[in-house]
């Protein structure tokens, strides 16, 4: 089982675990499931997304846009990995799930996730972020 790195933030972590025991499935997964599972990762991704952004908006978090400019990008590749699902390569699909799209959200987790848990945690103030320059709106 792989590790879940744990942030402090109890609910950023209860998802992250259930996202990283879901990856950790695959290599139990028959080749005839592999569709199957990255379905239950694209709706479970989603849905943390959701609900993390919500914890977010809650705490205006500075780097708010940073973050769900990452979320955007990153559902951006599971709606591209939904063609290479389509085609049925099993080893494609094993790869995808279990190299790609993981290690895009593990990578996310260690990185923006990581920000912003240390600042809902009260270890970053908002003055931290003073130099961040945002799009107009
Ligand atoms: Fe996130």
């Amino acid at each position: 089982m792989s590790a879940v790195q744990l942030l402090g933030v109890p609910e950023m972590d209860a998802d992250h675990r259930i996202l990283e025991e879901m990856f950790d499935r695959l290599g139990a997964t028959a080749d005839a499931d592999l569709a199957g599972l990255f379905v239950e990762l694209d709706a479970e991704v989603r849905a943390h997304f959701t609900r993390e952004e919500a914890l977010i908006d809650a705490h205006d978090l500075p780097i708010a846009h940073c973050h769900k400019t990452q979320h955007a990008l990153l559902l951006a590749e599971f709606d591209a990995a939904r063609a290479i699902v389509a085609d049925g390569d099993a080893a494609k699909i094993r790869r995808l799930i279990g190299v790609v799209l993981h290690e895009l959200v593990a990578g996310h987790v260690a990185s923006v996730d990581l920000v912003t848990s240390r600042f809902l945690a009260g270890d970053l103030g908002a003055e931290v972020f003073g130099n961040l320059r945002l799009p107009a709106e």
